[in-house]
């Protein structure tokens, strides 16, 4: 337990952890890649951490030096492994859709957590490419079993970067042509590194086609992650100024900044570049005065992870906000729509849970209290700030649980776990 107390200001500048997809995909695709890469600005969080624990299982060799890692890639996999994937989701859907592919037998499992999230997902996508990849009554463990692929058409009925993502893997050793539609654009990096990496892959607008592909070997600049720097971005806007440097702003990713336009929170995009095919800048954003917002969902993948920062700040906000088309939450490390309106009403805010979503009455201050992050990474970072913009501040339950995604979030905020 930590007791958070209330902050009158907040200002800084801040650098924030490489960002946590990215970060995946570069040591996935490149441990099974042919040749040699240097990951930089690598996230080495503990779900990041679950992904290299399962590619040195299956033969990749990785160093880390820092938050660098050099990557030796093995074309070819160990068989027969018991792959540990923690509590990440992306690591094992996206690691199924991936040995799927190179016909091998494994078996996927978690913790707790990730063992109640739902898997056939992806289990049923891949058995339109031929996949024989089984779930345990629709959970892991998650066992795949060696069997050529052929192309197919799969059309997605929920907008998931990691289903796609599964696909996608598996398609780039199928025989023929894979190609998938989606509802919603989800966030792409898994097609941009593809293509980097030499794979043929086209994208026209939500439909995404790769054939039979060998990978190469490619080193990775990974810019910092604008689901993590959400959070200090959140901090300006009810209690300074901060800047975050150096963050992604790939505008499959940047649905917060949209949030943030509607809420009319003041904020610039400086020094704007491209960093390894990934567009990056300083974001700056000021305290602002917020009126209520309404999103739906169209505009739900674009900010998935931030969903519960966005409903906090809609419980600061002026007005009745409404979010809908966000069922996803329910099947995240919690069901992110009951706990993020058990967080908001614990501290003091009035949040009504809808079955897609929310309805948050604001109010101009919220009292504070005692808020349980239910071991979800993001409710715990979301609490954080809630009790640091509240009145009196009060107590978080399980913050340590951070570490999955930030695992620096509380000293970057000069507060001290016990
Ligand atoms: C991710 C995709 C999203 C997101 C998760 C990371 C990814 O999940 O919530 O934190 O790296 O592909 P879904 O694909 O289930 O929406």
């Amino acid at each position: 337990m930590q007791r958070i107390q209330p902050r009158a200001y907040v200002a800084g500048e801040f650098t924030l952890p490489g960002d946590k997809s990215i970060t995946h995909r570069a040591v996935m695709l490149n441990g099974g890649a042919e040749g040699e890469a240097i990951i930089s600005n690598a996230l080495l969080a503990e779900d990041c951490l679950s992904t290299c624990r399962c590619m040195r299982a299956l033969g990749a060799e990785i160093d880390v030096d820092g938050t660098t890692l050099h990557v030796k890639g093995t074309p070819r996999f160990r068989r027969g492994r018991e792959l540990n994937c923690g509590n990440s989701g992306t690591t094992l859907r996206l690691l199924t859709g991936f040995l799927a592919g190179k016909e091998i037998d494994a078996t996927l499992y978690g913790d707790d957590s990730l063992s109640s999230r739902p898997m056939n997902r992806v289990a049923e996508p891949l058995s339109l490419l031929g996949a024989d990849v089984r779930t345990t009554d629709g959970h892991a463990p998650v066992y795949v079993s060696p069997k050529p692929l052929h192309g197919a058409e799969v059309e997605l009925s929920i907008p998931s970067a990691q289903v796609k993502s599964a696909v996608l893997l598996a398609g780039i050793s199928a025989e023929g042509e894979t190609t998938i539609t989606q509802p919603v654009q989800s966030r792409d990096h898994t097609e941009r590194m593809l293509s980097a990496m030499g794979a043929d892959i086209r994208v026209r607008g939500n439909r995404v086609t790769v054939k039979k592909s060998v990978l190469k070997g490619m080193n990775v600049c990974i810019p910092s992650d604008i689901s993590s720097a959400a959070y200090y971005m959140a901090m300006g806007a009810l209690k300074g100024e901060t800047l975050c440097k150096n963050v992604g702003t790939n505008p499959t990713r940047t649905g917060i900044l949209k949030a943030f336009d509607l809420l009319g929170v003041e904020y610039k995009l400086l020094h704007q570049y491209v960093s390894g095919g990934e567009p990056t800048a300083d974001i700056l954003v000021k305290k602002s005065s917020m009126r209520a917002i309404s999103l739906t969902a169209e505009d739900v993948p674009s900010m998935i992870d931030e969903l519960p920062l966005v409903a906090l700040l809609c419980a600061f906000a002026e007005g009745e906000s409404r979010i809908t088309g966000a069922k996803e939450l329910r099947v995240k490390e919690s069901d992110r729509i009951a706990t993020t309106v058990e967080l908001i009403n614990n501290l003091g805010g009035d949040c009504q849970e809808l079955e897609d979503g929310f309805l948050i009455r604001g109010k101009k201050q919220l009292s504070g209290g005692d808020v349980n992050s239910y071991l979800d990474h993001r409710i715990a970072m979301t609490g954080a700030i809630g009790l640091l913009a509240s009145e009196r501040g009060g107590n978080l339950y399980h913050p340590e649980c951070c570490a999955i995604s930030f695992p620096e979030f509380f000293d970057k905020l000069d507060i001290k776990l016990y």
